[in-house]
Parts: structure tokens; C-alpha cells; sequence
């Protein structure tokens, strides 16, 4: 009885992975994937929210700085709208299109070169999922 369940499980187990690879992107995890990416190559310059750019991308902090909240450089944009990486200004600065949108500054992050695509990506797709906590 005991082996038969366990034996059912690996199947289910292998049939959700099977399932996950024939799908699309893995989830995006805010705390697992965006927090890290945040916090290792912007929060250096957007720490408290006092300074240039007017939003602290610190932890948990970040999520109510970028979600629903209009970008200072470009008012008509939002920072993030949720579920929609196009219209993200966040977005725009990582790729930098923020000019041809309406928007000013430089390409983030600040005198660096761009992320590498695969976490502008991550960013895309937390975004596109609701850009939830
Ligand atoms: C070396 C400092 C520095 C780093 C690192 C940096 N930024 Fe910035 N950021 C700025 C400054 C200064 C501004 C305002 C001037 C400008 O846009 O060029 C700004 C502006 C912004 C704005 C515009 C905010 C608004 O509401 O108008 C966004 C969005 C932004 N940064 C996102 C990021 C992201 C995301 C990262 C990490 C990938 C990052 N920045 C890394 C210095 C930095």
C-alpha cells in the first residue's frame, strides 16, 4: 500500500515536470529573482528614495516605489504596469527606449553596460505575470 503511493507520486511528480518544460518560463519569483537583481545592481544608487530617479529598489521596499506609481522622467508612463512589460518604464531603462517613449536620463543601470538579456527577461516576465510580491 505504502509503495503504491509512493510509486504514484513519483508519477504525478514526473509528469508536473514533464509539463514544465514543455510550457513556457519558469515563474518568476519576485523574492528569489527580482530582489537579488535589484538590490546587486541598482540599490548602490537607489538606496532610500531620496535620491535622482526618486525611488529606493531596496527589497521589499521596491515593490511600492515601481508598481502603479508614474515615472518621475516620464509622467504619463507608469515605473511598472502591471502586466505589461511594453508599456513599463523600468523596462525601457533597462533597454534603453526610454527616449523614443518620452522619457530622459540614461540607460540603467547608471554608467554601466546594460544587463545581460536573460535578467532583463526575468524582469519582463515578472512583470507580464502581474508583477506580484
Ligand atoms: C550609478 C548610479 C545608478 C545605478 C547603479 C542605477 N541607477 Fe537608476 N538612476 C540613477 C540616476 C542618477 C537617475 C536619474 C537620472 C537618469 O535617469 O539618468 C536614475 C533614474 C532611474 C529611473 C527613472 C525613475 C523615474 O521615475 O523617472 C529608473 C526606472 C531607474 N533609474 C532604474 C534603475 C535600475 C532598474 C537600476 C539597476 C539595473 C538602476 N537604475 C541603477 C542612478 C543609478
Amino acid at each position: 500500500m505504502r509503495l503504491a503511493l509512493l510509486a504514484g507520486a513519483a508519477v504525478l511528480a514526473a509528469g508536473c515536470a514533464a509539463h514544465a518544460d514543455e510550457g513556457s518560463a519558469p515563474a518568476v519569483s519576485y523574492t528569489k529573482d527580482i530582489v537579488p537583481l535589484l538590490e546587486s545592481q541598482c540599490a548602490t544608487c537607489h538606496l532610500t528614495g531620496e535620491e535622482a530617479g526618486g525611488m529606493s529598489l531596496v527589497g521589499d521596499a521596491a515593490i511600492a516605489y515601481l508598481v502603479g506609481k508614474s515615472a518621475e522622467e516620464a509622467p504619463a508612463l507608469m515605473r511598472v504596469a502591471a502586466g505589461d512589460p511594453d508599456r513599463s518604464y523600468l523596462v525601457m531603462k533597462l533597454e534603453g527606449t526610454h527616449i523614443t517613449h518620452g522619457g530622459n536620463g540614461a540607460q540603467m543601470p547608471f554608467g554601466a553596460p546594460p544587463l545581460p538579456a536573460a535578467d532583463i527577461a526575468k524582469v519582463r516576465a515578472w512583470i507580464a505575470a502581474g508583477a506580484n510580491p
